[in-house]
């Protein structure tokens, strides 16, 4: 039984990540460096693959890491936790050492191990017996990268995800006030964010008012050449004796625009589909067959997005009016709305300009499914 040929769902790994690899490269400089770097797009383009291996690659070159997901985290306390533990996996190679250390009634024999192996850290009693203060656990959570660092003599990464979230999570926006006044002090450790709300991630960084303005270069993430899918694709079905061509496999990448999770999603279709049917030559009727299987996953997905982007008004009949190639102005709407609604869209990353002024889906899916909602 093969494991799945293209993984779709959550971060991947080194293998299956195409292209990227000079992006990875400057941000392993770049992070290694000590500069802190934030990137920002929407969902399922590959930020989180991308920053995972980054991680990997600089904790084989002798850094210290942590990473830290804002999207499953949901008060401060388990924040400040989450900090901790991922610093302190850097000396006790265990995932969880608050739980471990709190669990008396497993009281494991490497115990006393774990606790010398801490002891300079300076949380010893406070922390372990009885419930700290989980302001003052913050506060020591968001020094604790810059205290290991320094004690070990390493450099040390952070990664946050998901970071626009942080507000959320700790139910106050001074968050990035106080994050940002510890950071700023850190001589060893920098920081990686990532965010999947643009909007909000490049006024955090951008705008001089806010707290993360200059902290750290913002990069935009490239897209993936079509060469290098047409390259990876190939591989992949050879791998499992299928047989692609190279204008079939440019077929699909049309369909999908090279989009890195429709892409992954539309092949994993058809390689189920020819698994079923016992066949291993890819044909258009099997693009065709994982296309429109593809699509009905994702309609999911594309719903809860329509959904949030309709809450703006005359979004909808843009999206409807640039997916069927109509006239984005019709004379009953002010055009100014129509003008803030393209903004929007734009903004958000689900259309973009082409050469010559009109208005193109960036996922040719999202537009076909809009197409198809109004059939
Ligand atoms: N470079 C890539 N090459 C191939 N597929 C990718 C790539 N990046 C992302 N994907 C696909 O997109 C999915 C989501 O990736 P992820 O890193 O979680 O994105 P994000 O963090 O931007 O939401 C992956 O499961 C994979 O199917
Ligand atoms: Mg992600």
């Amino acid at each position: 039984m093969p494991g799945k040929l293209f993984p779709v769902g959550g971060p991947v790994s080194e293998k299956d990540i195409v292209d990227r690899e000079d992006f990875i490269t400057s941000l392993q400089i770049r992070l290694g460096d000590g500069q802190s770097v934030m990137l920002a797009g929407p969902r399922r383009i590959g930020k989180t693959s991308i920053a995972y291996e980054v991680l990997r690659r600089l904790k084989e070159q002798g850094f210290y890491t942590a990473s830290v997901d804002f999207f499953r985290l949901s008060n401060k306390r388990e924040f400040a936790v989450s900090l901790i533990n991922a610093c302190l996996e850097n000396r006790t190679g265990i995932r969880k050492t608050l739980d471990v250390l709190k669990d008396r009634a497993k009281a494991i024999a490497g115990m006393a191990k774990l606790t010398i192996k801490l002891e300079d850290l300076e949380f010893g009693f406070g922390f372990l017996h009885g419930e700290p203060d989980e302001n003052a656990l913050l506060d020591y959570a968001l020094d604790l990268p810059e205290i290991l660092a320094t004690r070990d003599g390493r450099n040390m990464v952070v990664l946050f995800d998901e970071f626009q979230d942080a507000s959320r999570v700790v139910s106050q926006e001074e968050i990035y006030k106080k994050m940002r006044s510890h950071f700023q002090n850190h001589k060893n450790v920098s920081y990686l964010f990532l965010g999947s709300k643009e909007g909000i991630m490049k006024a955090l960084f951008s705008n001089r008012k806010e707290a993360f303005y200059r902290f750290a270069v913002i990069l935009p993430i490239p897209p993936i050449p079509e060469d290098s899918w047409v390259t990876y694709i190939t591989r992949k079905f050879a791998e499992q004796n299928i047989e692609v061509d190279s204008e079939i496999t440019r077929g699909i990448l049309q369909k999908t625009g090279g989009h890195p999770q429709d892409t992954m999603l539309v092949c994993s279709e058809i390689y189920y589909a020819l698994l079923e049917a016992g066949k291993n030559t890819v044909t258009p009727k099997f693009v065709q067959l994982g296309y429109d299987r593809a699509l009905l996953i994702l309609a999911q997905i594309y719903d809860e997005i329509l959904d949030e982007l309709s809450q703006k008004s005359h979004v909808r009949e843009v999206l409807k009016r640039i997916a069927a190639g109509n006239r984005v102005y019709s004379r009953k709407a002010n055009p100014n709305e129509i003008k803030r609604a393209l903004d929007y869209l734009m903004a958000k990353a689900i259309i973009e300009k082409d050469g010559r002024g009109s208005y193109r889906f960036v996922e040719p899916m999202f537009q076909e499914y809009i197409l198809g909602e109004h059939r």
